[in-house]
């Protein structure tokens, strides 16, 4: 699903990804550095093609349980992609998924800003409770970034994925409504009715 209305952070804007920016997302995950910390690492030859990524694309944007963002500096430069995945409206729960793609702009800060940004539509739009990921277990600058966001450690997912070939243990994450540092969410925000749907593209 494509949410219309964009989010307006101190670094980055959340804008609706469209179509004409899927080149950009195949450009992205092409990239051996960012590629490494997704799971499009296992992709066989025929699905690492922008034809592969057009479809992705079509089917997130068809799907009512996932929301996709394109990250974009406050003078318009597109950096990455940031979604809610698995959104769950009764149980007022949702995963996150982001990745800078522009890695010149890794470590600066633009990462931490998108997921206030997301984790503040979680919480007030979508009214979720609690909103989860799993990070590769030595992707240290993601786990900072998360525990800057609020996000808690719940265990050690082991050998839980595999890159390239090889297992790698993840850590599974989570950050509660209460617990999202001030400015993801507002704690006495107005409530909302149960898996309200935000506007559609
Ligand atoms: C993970 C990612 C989204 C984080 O965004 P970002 O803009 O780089 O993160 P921020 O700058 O907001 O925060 C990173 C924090 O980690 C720190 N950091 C940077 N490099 C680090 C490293 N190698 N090890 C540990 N911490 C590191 C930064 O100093 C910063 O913390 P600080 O503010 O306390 O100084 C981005 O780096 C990225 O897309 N990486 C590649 C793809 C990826 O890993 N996606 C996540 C998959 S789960």
């Amino acid at each position: 699903m494509i949410y219309d209305v964009p989010l307006e952070g101190e670094l980055v804007r959340l804008r609706p990804m469209r179509e004409h920016d899927v080149p950009l997302l195949f450009g992205w995950y092409s990239d051996p550095d960012v590629r490494h910390w997704s799971y499009f690492t296992e992709d066989p030859p025929g699905l690492a093609t922008l034809d592969a990524h057009r479809e992705r694309f079509e089917m997130i944007r068809d799907d009512p349980a996932q929301l996709l963002w394109c990250i974009e500096s406050m003078d318009g430069r597109p950096l990455g992609d940031i979604a809610l995945q698995d959104i769950q409206p009764l149980q007022k729960r949702a995963d996150l998924a982001v990745s800078i793609g522009e890695k010149s702009y890794w470590g600066r800060g633009y990462g931490s800003d998108a997921i206030r940004l997301a984790l503040r539509f979680a919480f007030e739009e979508l009214d979720c409770r609690r909103v989860t990921l799993v990070v590769d277990r030595d992707n240290t600058r993601a786990i900072r970034c998360y525990e800057k966001a609020g996000f808690l450690e719940e265990g050690v997912l082991r050998e839980h994925r595999l890159r390239y070939g090889e297992p790698v243990d993840m850590i599974a994450m989570a950050v509660l409504r209460d617990g999202a540092p001030r400015g993801a969410s507002r704690k006495n925000g107005r409530p909302r009715a149960p898996g309200r749907i935000p506007r559609r593209r």
